[in-house]
């Protein structure tokens, strides 16, 4: 029978430790809500939004810019520090995408507070960001072999598509032949 005090007490122990997983739940919530995240939503997606569709983007998903910028082991330091030269100075010396400058134009210069920028950069340093649909099939059809594949995948697609057109004007023509009759 004594020994059954200090187990209850042990189990009781345990159970209190239990009641206090709602606190952790508000915390991991708090974190995924980082304020980067909010501000790069707001005031960079207008033109980098990661879900515009090729065809109307007017620059680069956010993910390619990360992409640019997060190499050879950069620390977060001068990652932050090299964002924040080129919003602060958007110019063809300062850029790293010339790829993206030649298709889109430069980034047209704008306001931004240092400190949402480091916030921004912050959050894309440490965070997986958004991945447009067909993003990785795209970057490996620049980075090589991955291209033929790519291509086939293309033709496939379109003359599917095609077809699809086809088959619907052809439907569409018998249609109005039978409405004839
Ligand atoms: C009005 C449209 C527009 C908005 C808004 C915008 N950008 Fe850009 N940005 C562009 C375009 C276009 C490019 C591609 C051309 C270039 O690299 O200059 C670009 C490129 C970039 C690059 C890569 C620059 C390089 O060439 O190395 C960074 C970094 C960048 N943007 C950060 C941001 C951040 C952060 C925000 C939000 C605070 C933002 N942009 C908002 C249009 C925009």
């Amino acid at each position: 029978m004594e020994y059954l005090i200090p187990i209850l007490l042990v189990v009781i122990s345990l159970g209190c430790q239990k009641s206090d997983k709602p606190f952790y739940g508000i915390k991991t919530a708090i974190v995924e809500q980082h304020p980067g995240k909010k501000i790069m939503e707001m005031q960079c997606y207008v033109c980098h939004n990661p879900a515009t569709p090729e065809e109307n983007r007017i620059a680069p998903p956010m993910i390619a810019i990360k992409n640019h910028y997060k190499k050879n082991n950069i620390s977060k330091e001068n990652f932050v520090k090299e964002i924040q030269k080129f919003i602060k100075n958007p110019v063809v010396k300062n850029s790293k995408m010339p790829g993206a400058v030649k298709k889109f134009g430069l980034m047209p210069r704008q306001y931004f507070s240092e400190s949402a920028i480091r916030q921004i950069a912050e959050y894309m340093y440490d965070n997986e960001l958004e991945r447009p649909v067909g993003f990785d099939e795209n970057h490996k059809n620049i980075k090589g072999n991955g291209i033929i594949k790519v291509q086939i995948k293309n033709i496939l697609r379109y003359s599917h598509n095609y077809i699809n057109f086809l088959n619907g004007k052809f439907d569409f023509t018998y249609r109005n032949f039978y409405s004839f009759l």
